[in-house]
C-alpha cells in the first residue's frame, strides 16, 4: 500500500522526530500536534532576516511585506475549508475567535437564549459558552442544552440532534458544535444540523478543530453562520499557531452587528487616518483586532503550501484508507481489555481513532510514548490516535497496533 502511494512522497516533507537508536517515531498524534513542515525554519529564516536588515521598513519591504502578510494565506485557507476568500481570516487563536463571533452571533433575548453543544465538548468551548451566557445575564443551568449519547452508546445520534433541534428549536439562539469530537473522533452532519438549526431560526456554528486540515469541508454552500478552528493540528502550523475564522457572506456586510473592535479591522484604506470611528472591513477581515504575527504565521505559510500540493479530496482518500486500515488490523486484535468508541462508518469520523482503555490505559499510553510510539491520553479513558496522511504510512499503522498490542 505505501509502494502504491501517491501520497507518499510527502512524508519528506516533514521533520519525523527519532528515538535515540535513529529510528523514526511512530507518530499518530497529529490530532493534537501536526509535525514540523521542513520548509517551516527557511520560511520563519526570511522574516527574521528582513526583521534584522529593514527593521519597520519590513511592513513594506520585506520579500513578502508584513503589512498583508496575513492574506498570503487567505486563497489557500478558503479553499481548505470550501469558503469564499473573503469569508476567511488566520487571526488570534481559537477559543479568541470563539468569543469574538459569539460576541457578535449569539445575542439572546428571554424567548430564545439557549446555546446547544455536545456534552464531552472541549472543555474550552464549554466554558467560553458558559461565560457568554452568564456575561449576558442568562443561567447556564436553564440556557445551556448538552446533546447527549444514549446509554452504552459512545456516540451521538443524528436523528437524537435532529429530535432535540425539533423540540428547543424555538428557544435556542446558537447551536455551536465541534466538527469532529476531540474524545471520540465523531464526525457530526455539520450541513444537516445547519439546515436543521436554520430551519428553527438558530444561528449555527462549529469549532472545526479537529476537521480543519482533516476532511473535506464546503462552508460556503453548508452555510453556517460561523466557524473557528486551530491550526496546530492537522494543519502544522506549530505549537500554539495562529487560527483560523470563517464568516458566512451573508454576514460580510452586517455593519449593524456588534462587535468587538479593534484597528486591524477597520477600513485599511483610512486606518493610517488614525480617525476615531470604526469602520469594519467587509467580511471576516472586519473581526481582526491587532496586526498579525508575522513570525507565527510563517510556519503556517509553510504547511498551507504542501496542503494545496497534496489537495484535501486526495488527502481524504488515502486517509480512511489508513484509518480503515487501522480498525481492521485493530479487530483482528479483538481483546476485552479495549474496544473503539469512534463510529465505524467513515462517513461519521475522520483521521483519528479513539481507544477506550478502562484498565491502565495511562500507563500503556506511557509505556507507548517511551518507545517512540506517540498518541494521547484524555481523561478518564481514551487513548486517542490518528493515522494522518500527510506523513503517516502503512507501516507506521502496522507497526502501532503490533507494539500496542505487546504492550496490552
Ligand atoms: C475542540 C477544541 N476547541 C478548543 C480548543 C482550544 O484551543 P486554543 O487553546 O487554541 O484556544 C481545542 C484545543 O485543543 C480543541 O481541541
Amino acid at each position: 500500500m505505501d509502494a502504491r502511494d501517491s501520497l507518499a512522497r510527502f512524508r519528506e516533507r516533514f521533520c519525523i522526530p527519532k528515538t535515540k537508536s535513529g529510528a523514526d517515531w511512530i507518530y499518530l498524534c497529529g490530532h493534537s500536534l501536526g509535525l514540523q513542515p521542513k520548509t517551516a525554519r527557511s520560511y520563519i529564516e526570511q522574516e527574521l532576516r528582513d526583521w534584522a536588515d529593514l527593521g519597520v521598513e519590513g511592513h513594506f519591504h520585506a520579500k513578502n511585506p508584513w503589512m498583508p502578510y496575513h492574506r498570503l494565506l487567505t486563497q489557500q485557507t478558503a479553499a481548505l475549508v470550501g469558503a469564499e476568500p473573503a469569508e476567511v481570516v488566520v487571526m488570534n487563536s481559537l477559543t479568541v475567535n470563539l468569543h469574538l463571533m459569539m460576541a457578535s452571533f449569539y445575542r439572546p433575548t428571554p424567548q430564545r437564549h439557549k446555546i446547544l453543544i455536545e456534552r464531552g465538548a472541549f472543555p474550552s468551548d464549554q466554558y467560553a459558552v458558559k461565560s457568554q451566557i452568564v456575561f449576558h445575564g442568562f443561567d447556564p443551568a436553564v440556557s445551556l442544552i448538552e446533546l447527549t449519547r444514549r446509554e452504552d452508546e459512545s456516540c451521538i445520534r443524528n436523528e437524537d440532534i435532529d429530535s432535540v433541534i425539533e423540540r428547543e428549536g424555538n428557544s435556542i439562539a446558537l447551536i455551536l458544535l465541534g466538527g469532529v469530537n476531540y474524545a471520540t473522533g465523531q464526525l457530526f452532519d455539520i450541513a444537516g444540523i445547519t439546515r436543521a438549526g436554520h430551519a428553527k431560526g438558530c444561528t449555527v456554528a462549529f469549532d472545526l478543530a479537529h476537521a480543519a486540515g482533516n476532511v473535506p469541508l464546503h462552508l460556503h454552500d453548508w452555510g453556517q453562520d460561523f466557524a473557528v478552528w486551530c491550526s496546530y493540528k492537522y494543519l502544522n502550523g506549530g505549537p500554539g499557531c495562529v487560527a483560523g475564522c470563517f464568516v458566512h457572506d451573508r454576514h460580510s456586510h452586517a455593519r449593524h452587528l456588534p462587535r468587538f473592535a479593534g484597528w486591524w479591522g477597520h477600513n485599511e484604506k483610512i486606518r493610517f487616518q488614525m480617525g476615531p470611528e470604526f469602520q469594519p472591513m467587509a467580511g471576516a477581515e472586519g473581526w481582526q483586532l491587532s496586526n498579525p504575527p508575522i513570525l507565527a504565521l510563517a510556519p503556517l505559510r509553510a504547511s498551507m503550501e504542501i496542503f494545496s500540493e497534496a489537495g484535501m479530496e486526495r488527502l481524504r482518500a488515502k486517509s480512511v484508507s489508513l484509518t480503515g486500515y487501522l480498525e481492521f488490523l485493530l479487530h483482528q486484535q479483538a481483546s476485552s481489555s479495549f474496544s473503539i468508541i469512534t463510529p465505524r462508518e467513515e462517513i461519521r469520523r475522520g483521521a483519528q481513532f479513539s481507544i477506550r482503555l478502562p484498565h491502565q490505559g495511562r500507563a500503556l499510553c506511557d509505556r507507548l510514548a517511551a518507545e517512540g510510539v506517540i498518541g494521547d491520553w484524555r481523561e478518564p479513558d481514551t487513548f486517542r490516535v490518528a493515522p494522518v496522511p500527510l506523513y503517516n504510512s502503512y507501516l507506521d499503522v502496522y507497526h502501532f497496533v503490533e507494539r500496542f498490542s505487546a504492550a496490552l
